[in-house]
């Protein structure tokens, strides 16, 4: 069984509730990370526990929400082996597994709608990674992350 970590700021927490709802009616499996509240709370935080919770192997996959996506997709991407994508439509949603392998899907609870959002997730979630040409690319973001802070031997101003 696919294991979903669950994960949102207070911008995005009803988002997440109705996804982690809808989810469930889909057989997944959902680890919860909160914010289980519209409390004010930093969005770092809740990524770096779903982030964490994929890179451990305790979660298959993250799905984080917070006012854009975008806060939540910076922060988890600073975790190594996270592709965190934020996707506001399904056809970056779907290219971010075929293309990227994107292990976290990033949300913005105020610019999609729940119906929207949950087309989004279903199109991700069904999803692969395509392989091929496109396992060269990602390997070379794996070693870009296992260099972090350190120049590329082969770059050169040009
Ligand atoms: C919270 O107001 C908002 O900044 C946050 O949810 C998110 O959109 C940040 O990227």
């Amino acid at each position: 069984m696919t294991v979903v970590g669950l994960g949102a700021d207070h911008a995005g927490f009803p988002l997440k509730e109705d996804l982690k709802a809808w989810l469930v009616t889909r057989g997944y499996d959902v680890a919860d990370f909160g914010t289980q509240s519209a409390d004010a709370v930093d969005y770092p935080d809740y990524a770096a526990a779903v982030g964490s919770a994929v890179t451990a192997g305790k979660a298959d996959c993250g799905v984080l929400v917070c006012g854009t996506g975008i806060g939540m997709a910076i922060a988890a991407n600073k975790l190594p082996g996270i592709r965190a994508a934020a996707c506001s439509d399904a056809y970056t949603a779907r290219m971010s597994r075929e293309h990227n392998d994107a292990n976290i899907l990033a949300l913005g609870a105020r610019i999609t709608g729940r119906d929207a959002a949950i087309e989004i997730l279903e199109t991700w979630l069904a999803a692969a990674f395509a392989g091929g040409r496109h396992a060269r690319r990602v390997d070379k973001i794996v070693v870009l992350d296992r260099g972090r802070g350190q120049e590329s031997p082969d770059a050169q101003a040009r």
